[in-house]
């Protein structure tokens, strides 16, 4: 396939270097307007376009994929998790599937942290309650919230994420490291970041003053942490995800703030996104951000020019050297 032909197309918006970047080499189409494609609009786009770059806010299941006679077959997703992609109907329609791991790594470590000092630091009720005009001057009472230091940090998943996340937490707060990860990391990454494994959820859960999860979303770890496992959960502990929103089921989550089971909840993502479980929205424990893991200027350019050289090896005919399908 020669390059002057490829037909492109972005979703979204994307920084401009990445914009650029694409629109240099191909017949790229831009989605200046940043609004959110349609059901139709993606379908008719499998006929139209050699290669699709999606993101999480693309819902590309077989209705998009359809049975039609399809143009695209590649989809160079700007992000890492691809989860909003059926992969198998992917497989099953001949179209190769591409990631952007490894460059937001630490932009999304850095969210994760920044979540659990937010919660456990009660940085959005305070926030709310200045700007509202609430504050009504310092206290030695006012505000208490807990500290990160000398507190056990258990991750959920022991990827690239959650280890940024631990070599923050552990050697820039202190904290004790624990993890439950279907594989162990190498006794090298063990002893510098002083993780320990657990065996089970269940104890990871029990140990943890904070919780964060970083497992892929999907039908595997959908509601992961329910009912059983936040009663598992330290009376006062603080959960936080940058993963994604299926892992957690949101009615008891809400329950559990309200009933002060939970100490705080930080997070970033949730099953439905835009929708926020209404829930959440009035509880003051629970800190909600817009899912901003990767939200950087140096990771989204990253993001971007990451996806483009799975473009770029896709119209030279070499291997793509993200792909996942
Ligand atoms: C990612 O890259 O997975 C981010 O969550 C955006 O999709």
């Amino acid at each position: 396939m020669t390059s002057d032909r490829l037909r492109v197309l972005l979703t979204r918006r994307w920084p401009e270097a990445a914009e650029n970047y694409l629109a240099e080499r191909y017949d790229v189409t831009h989605n200046r307007e940043d609004t959110p494609m349609t059901a139709d609009e993606l379908a008719r786009a499998f006929e139209a376009y050699d290669v699709i770059c999606p993101t999480v806010s693309d819902n590309i299941d077989t209705d998009v994929i359809g049975a039609a006679p399809l143009r695209t077959r590649l989809l160079a997703n700007f992000g890492v998790g691809f989860d909003h992609i059926d992969i198998a109907a992917c497989k099953a329609a001949k179209i190769a599937v591409t990631n952007t791991p490894g460059v937001l790594t630490d932009a999304t470590a850095d969210l994760a942290m920044t979540l659990m000092l937010m919660a456990a630091r009660r940085a959005g009720e305070g926030e709310r309650e200045l700007r509202d005009g609430r504050w009504t001057g310092w206290r030695p009472t006012h505000l208490m919230g807990r500290e990160l230091s000398g507190k056990s940090l258990g991750l959920v998943g022991f990827g690239r994420i959650a280890q940024a996340t631990a070599h923050r937490a552990h050697h820039g707060f202190g904290m004790k490291i624990l993890y439950y990860s279907r594989s162990a990391a190498t006794p090298e990454i063990e002893r510098n970041l002083s993780a320990k494994r657990l065996d089970t959820l269940e104890d990871l859960l029990r140990q943890s003053d904070v919780t964060s999860l970083h497992v892929p979303g999907g039908a595997e770890t959908k509601n992961m942490i329910g009912a059983t496992e936040i009663a598992s959960m330290k009376p006062g502990a603080i959960l936080v995800n940058t993963a994604r929103g299926g892992v957690i089921d949101h009615d008891v989550l809400a329950a559990a703030l309200k009933s002060g089971a939970l100490g705080a909840a930080g997070l970033d993502v949730y099953p439905a996104e835009p929708a926020v479980p209404p829930s959440l929205l009035a509880l003051d424990k629970a800190v909600l951000l817009p899912h901003l893991g990767s939200a950087t200027v140096e990771t989204r350019e990253a993001m971007g020019l990451r996806a483009a050289a799975n473009v770029d090896a896709f119209a030279s005919g070499s291997p793509l050297p993200d792909r996942i399908a």
